[in-house]
């Protein structure tokens, strides 16, 4: 197995960087948005289940999953307060604000109970934790989830291709820009001792995308 490659970037860094994407974000980001609704299908979330999405970014899914989990209220993390503002003003403009309780930090230290949710979400965000990072992250999900809760992780697979070679080194040059990379997250899900349900494999511009759902069993 190739080794992936560290993230040498600061979460002050990360913070100001996502700060600054915000306002960009949804036209950048926007062919991501296939892969998220797909994760967000495998997740099914129901009505009056309790989720947490991690990077919640401007707030696509979150909005998402704030309409499936009505009339429970939905929680999200993410380490941009610039997003978070972003993502309030849309909850706010269909009438969601109080459906959501969004918090500003870094989720490699989750601030809330053991057992507290149905399901987590994490799109394209689980690769921005550094390797020694991805085992904490995911065993802090396992933490807050309930027995049988679910897991939905959309992510940049780790792949020996050319598309995945040539996105590495962008990665390397412009990492401000490009900054997920590519990870084994069905791998390090199955380590965090999560069962996997479904497991999707599809590409965006020739880059392996992996969908996930794992339950906590
Ligand atoms: C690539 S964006 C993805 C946003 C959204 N999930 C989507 O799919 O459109 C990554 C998001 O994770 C947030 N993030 C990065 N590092 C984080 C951390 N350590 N804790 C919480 N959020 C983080 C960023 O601020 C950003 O909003």
């Amino acid at each position: 197995m190739q080794k992936i490659s560290r993230v040498s970037r600061t979460k002050e860094e990360a913070s100001q960087n996502y700060d600054r994407l915000s306002r960009w974000y949804d036209i950048f980001a926007s062919s991501e948005k296939k892969f998220t609704d797909i994760g967000l299908e495998m997740l099914a979330v129901q009505s009056d289940e309790s989720v947490l999405e991690i990077g919640f970014g401007t707030g696509y899914a979150l909005l998402k999953l704030a309409c499936s989990a009505h009339p429970k209220t939905v929680h999200g993390i993410d380490i941009s307060s610039k997003m978070r503002t972003i993502t309030e003003g849309k909850l706010q403009r269909v009438g969601l604000k109080n459906s959501a309780h969004l918090k500003t930090g870094d989720a490699l230290k989750l601030p809330y109970d053991n057992s507290q949710f149905d399901a987590i979400f994490i799109s394209f965000t689980l690769e921005l934790f550094d390797t020694p990072e991805i085992p904490i992250i995911l065993q802090e999900c396992h933490r807050v989830l309930n027995t049988g809760g679910r897991l939905g992780v959309v992510a940049l697979k780790k792949e020996d291709c050319r598309a995945i070679h040539i996105y590495e080194y962008f990665h390397k040059k412009m990492s401000t820009l490009v900054d997920c990379r590519p990870i084994y997250a069905k791998e390090s899900i199955e380590d965090a001792t999560f069962q996997i349900t479904q497991n999707k494999k599809m590409t965006m511009w020739g880059l392996p995308i992996n969908i996930l759902l794992a339950k906590k069993s």
